[in-house]
Formats: C-alpha cells, structure tokens, sequence
C-alpha cells in the first residue's frame, strides 16, 4: 500500500537512506557483531535488546517486539504519520515526490481551514480582551483560571452578534463556502449564515503539532430565563477534526506523559486547565465520557499507563466501566480515581487543592478492585443470583487481560471475594468471546515469531535473504504452503514482486504492507541470529523446508476433513459425509 506515493519512490528512498544513520541521530548505537545495538527507545529495559541489521537496513527489538525499515522507525520515535515520514526522508536522500492533484487540494483546503481557525482564534481572543469580553474574563478568573492560562491556551470569547466572525472573516477575504466547511458558521434557513458560537468562552483545540482544529465554546452564565442552551457547543467534524480521535491538552502534555510514563485522563476543559496550571503536566481531557478507542490508541503513543479520573457523579456506571476495558485490550494498564459526589477535578482541586488531587492520583485503585467495588455497591451482594450478576459483568474484564498469571490471579481473586467457586469461573470466562468488547476494530495481537513452525521461519528467512532462492522456489511453493498468515502474506507479495522482475528487499517489504505486526515479525525474522548456512546449501535447506511445509498442510487437511466427517456422523448428514469420505480417499491416495 503505497498511500498515494508509487511503491518505486518509497523503494527508492530506503535505497539512499542509511537506517543506522536515521537511528543513530536519536539513540546511540553500538557495534555488535553484525548488528547494530541499543537499550530500546520504545520501552524500559536495562540491556539492550533493541537491533538495528546494517545489511538488510531493518530495525527490531527483541523485547517489546517492534521492528521495521526507516519509515516505520520514524513514524514511532518521532510520531509521524507515513507520509512525512516519506517526506523527511525523501527531503534527506534527495528524491522528489510526486504530487497526486487529489493530494494537493486536500492540502490547500487543510491549510486553509488551521488558518481560518488561527484566524478565528485571535478574533475571539480579541473579543475577550475588549469590554465585551469583560463578563467571560470575570467568569474564568474567578473559576480560579490565571491570566497566563488563558493566554497559553489562547482562550476567548464569541459575542452576542449573529455575524462577528462572518464579518471578521469576511473582511479579510476569506469566501463564506469556506468558512462553511471550518464549522464555524452555520447556513441559515433562507439563505445566509450566522456565527455558530455566540455568547460562549472559546477553548481552540489543538492538534499534536499544536494547530487549532476546532473549538469548544462554555455558555456563560447567567442564562437568560427560559433558555435551554447547551452548556458545551463544539465545532462539527471537519475534514481536519474528528472528535473521538482527539484528546485536548495532549498537544501540552505529550512530552511529560512520556517522561514520567502515565497520563491522567479527565473529562472537561476545565478539569484539564485547573491541574495543568498548578502543575501537573500529565494530564489530558477525553472532552466527554466514554473513551473512545482511537483516543486510547493516541495516548498509547506516549505511554501505557493511564489514570482515569471519574467525576464523582459519573462513577460506576457500567456502560463508563466498560469502556475502560479498551486500556485492557490495547495491553494497558489503568487505573481509576472517583473523586465524592458532587465533585470534578476542577472543583475538587479548588476546594482542596492540588496535593490532595495527586494523593488520589498515588491511590488509584486498580480497574480491577475498583469495578467490583463499584458493581458491589450497585447490586448489592445479598443473594447468589446478584453476586452472579457481578461476576458476569466482571468476566469480560478478566477475559481481556493478556497476561495469563495475572488473569488467573483475578479469577482467583474474584470467586473467593464473591464466595464462587473458582472453577465455575474457569469455565464461565471461557464463554466470554473475546471480540464482545466496546471496540469495533481490533488491534491485531502481538504475535512472536517463535510461534511459527520453525521450518516455515527458517524457509521465510532464506527466501528474504535472497531473492534468487525465491524464483527458484516459485514454481513449487504457493503462499497458501505456510499456515501463518504473516508468512502467506509475505510470500504471496514477493511472488508478485518476483513475476514483474523485481528484487525481494525485505525493508521494502515492510512499507509494501504496512502493517506494525508484519514489520516486527520481519524484523525479527532478518535480525535474529540463527546459525549461518553455507550459500552452496541454501538451497538444499530450502527445498527440505518446502517438502515438510507440504506434509505438514496435508496432515491439517486430513485432520479438518477427519473433523469434518465426524460431525457429519454426528448430524447424521449422509449425503455430506459420502462426498467427505470421497476427499478424504482421495486425500489419503495422495496429492490434492
Ligand atoms: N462536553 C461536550 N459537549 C457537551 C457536554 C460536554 O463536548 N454538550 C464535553 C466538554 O469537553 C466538557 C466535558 O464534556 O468539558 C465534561 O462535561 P461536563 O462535566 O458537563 O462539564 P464540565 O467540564 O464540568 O464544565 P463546567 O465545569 O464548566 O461546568
Ligand atoms: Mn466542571
């Protein structure tokens, strides 16, 4: 997948870049052997396990598992996106990209929408620093919110008009369709347009490269009796916001969330900017409840640890509970704080200051003993039938811890806190499927080399090496020889490669796919060190591994046939078991 880029170009700058020289910008690597090694950047470990193959221009870590070529590398140290990835690279090696028309338009219309909201932004601020604003200066000021916050953050005020920000923007020659598409007016009726935010304290919302994507806009008080307006109006979805796949404040935070490794996760504006100007820099708003998967995916760039604090009246709800199970899924650990009813962190630190606010932080109860306690309290733990309810709600939870010792300890945990037996759980938590989780799209699970057949690794591993040993095999091997799907996959596209005469280059196999499993698995492939083989028996040792890849996809048809049959037996389907059996003969008599 080459992302608008031809695949050519993409192979070309990995040609004319060096990986050790991109790597060792950032880390200090060290020779060892063949490889290149450092103490990973990716997670915290004392010896170095991290790998960078000169030859094959790969990266990988054997202790996390992350690998790849310089792109993916870039993309992760640096946070980037694939495509500046590319363009930093490209710009280095001095390869000129290709602009696609679709590509440039997209651009323009971004660049122009971050300058509308630059624009807008300094209107609003404008607004607030004029007598109009007085009211909403007043407000925020006396919410305990400091100058210097509100100009770090560059907080404003929309007025009363129907049309400030049109004529404001208006007048300096930005087209009102284009204005449309930023959200920040919306078309009247009869035609025409009025300012979406009226009357409401402005929060821009950043990207990570601190542009402004958005606005959030706080009704003031006092409302006008018989009103019912929102307290929180936010800008639409625009092509450069989307709101669950933002977190506000992480534009400020991202770097102490990397360095102290945990985030504290809020839920509003105001309970981001009261911690964050008292000092603790880790903290980060989701603007809402439920988490959403893609925020939780973000925030793992930067750290694996997240404290989730509740405000005191959204505690314990399930379906808030639930989706806290995401942190689970993507390998995380969280923690939760309830602040007492009544209160959010705003308040809370207000009424007892921001020491008390990081006691609780330091106390943060596991997701585990935090959701039974709530679930307990909830349900009340009278009769069997309600402690069932609990395990039940629980059991999804357990299911989605990756570690098996810490999963049985909770199991273990669970039915004596509840006066279950434990096996009963063992065979309940078995029925909970994996996939009837909050997330809609699942992250793929790390999945180590080591549970590869060996025959296959060593046969995928002689064939990267050297592309010849591909056309010789092509003839004899199909993609569909190697049970692991990582494996097919890699082998169907360097056939593909193969027949339109091309080289098989490993690193640029890892941009071809573009996917983080692939690009560790490969890496750990061309990294790891097994006993080097003679060239004159590279192929002998090849065409071995192809013959028991072949067996070994013989047996497991035969097995899944066998299967088959039986359940045929079993359902008493004979007209289905006599066209079985015939394969199965077939099978057996030998070939497919
Ligand atoms: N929110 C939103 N749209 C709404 C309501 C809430 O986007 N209609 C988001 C805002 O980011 C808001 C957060 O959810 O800050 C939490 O909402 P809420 O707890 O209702 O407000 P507070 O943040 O406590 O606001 P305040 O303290 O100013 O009352
Ligand atoms: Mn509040």
């Amino acid at each position: 997948m080459s992302r608008g880029i031809p695949q050519e170009t993409l192979d070309e700058i990995l040609n004319r870049t060096d990986i050790v020289e991109i790597i060792s910008s950032f880390i200090p690597l060290r020779r060892a052997g063949r490889n290149f090694k450092a103490v990973c950047p990716f997670h915290h470990e004392k010896t170095a396990s991290f790998m960078v193959n000169p030859a094959k221009q790969i990266y990988h870590c054997f202790g996390c598992g992350v690998g790849g070529n310089a792109y993916s590398f870039l993309m992760r140290y640096e946070r980037m996106e694939f495509p500046e990835a590319v363009e930093q690279l490209a710009k280095r090696a001095g390869v000129a990209l290709p602009k696609s028309e679709h590509d440039s338009k997209a651009e323009s219309l971004n660049t122009l929408l971050y300058k509308i909201n630059e624009l807008a932004a300094i209107y609003y601020q404008g607004l607030f620093n004029s007598d109009e604003g007085l009211p909403a200066k007043n407000y925020l000021l006396g919410r305990g919110i400091k100058k210097e916050t509100i100009d770090a953050f560059k907080l404003g005020f929309a007025g009363a008009r129907w049309d400030g920000l049109i004529n404001f923007l208006r007048a300096k020659n930005i087209n009102l369709s284009l204005l449309e598409k930023s959200g920040l007016i919306v078309p009247k009726q009869g035609g025409g347009y009025y300012d979406r935010f009226r009357n409401r304290i402005i929060f821009p919302i950043y990207d990570l490269r601190n542009r402004i994507i958005a606005f959030g806009g706080r009704i003031l008080p006092p409302v006008e009796q018989g009103k019912d307006l929102a307290k929180y109006v936010n800008s639409p979805e625009t092509p450069i916001y989307i709101k669950g796949k933002n977190l506000f404040g992480l534009n400020m935070a991202k770097d102490e969330i990397g360095k102290i490794d945990y985030a504290v996760i809020v839920e509003g504006y105001l309970d981001f900017l009261v911690p964050f100007q008292e000092g603790l820099h880790n903290v980060i708003a989701s603007q809402g409840t439920a988490l959403t998967y893609e925020q939780v995916r973000l925030l793992k760039r930067y750290t694996r640890n997240a404290v989730v604090v509740f405000d005191g009246d959204a505690a314990g709800e399930t379906a808030t509970l639930r989706s806290l199970d995401i942190f689970l899924e993507e390998e995380m650990e969280v923690k939760v704080v309830d602040l007492p009813q009544g209160f959010d962190p705003d308040t809370f630190i207000r009424r007892y200051g921001i020491k008390e606010f990081k006691e609780r932080i330091e106390g943060a109860k596991t997701l585990f003993d935090y959701k039974l306690g709530a679930l307990k309290s909830h349900f009340s733990v009278s009769s069997v039938e309600k402690r069932v309810k609990i395990a039940n709600e629980m059991l999804p939870t357990i299911a989605k811890i990756k570690n098996a010792m810490l999963k049985s300890e909770y199991l273990k945990c669970l039915a004596e806190d509840l006066g279950l037996k434990e096996e009963s759980l063992l065979i309940q938590i078995k029925k909970v499927k994996p996939e009837s989780g909050t997330l809609e799209v699942r992250n793929p699970v790390k999945n180590k080399v080591f549970q590869i057949n060996p025959a296959e690794k060593l046969l995928l591993k002689l064939m990267l090496e050297e592309s010849e040993l591909i056309v010789n095999l092509k003839g004899n091997l199909e993609p569909a020889d190697f049970q692991d799907e990582r494996a097919a996959k890699i082998v169907s596209i360097a056939f593909d490669l193969i027949s339109q005469g091309k080289k098989v280059e490993p690193n640029h196999l890892i941009s071809h796919l573009s996917d983080d499993n692939i690009s560790g698995f490969i890496g750990e492939l061309m990294v790891s060190s097994e006993p080097l083989i003679e060239s004159e028996r590279r192929q002998e040792i090849a065409e071995d591994c192809v013959k028991r890849l072949k067996n070994q996809r013989l047996r497991l048809k035969r097995e899944r046939l066998f299967e088959e049959i039986k359940s045929a037996q079993d359902s008493k389907d004979d007209q289905l078991l006599q066209r079985l059996t015939q394969d199965f003969q077939q099978l057996t008599r030998g070939g497919f």
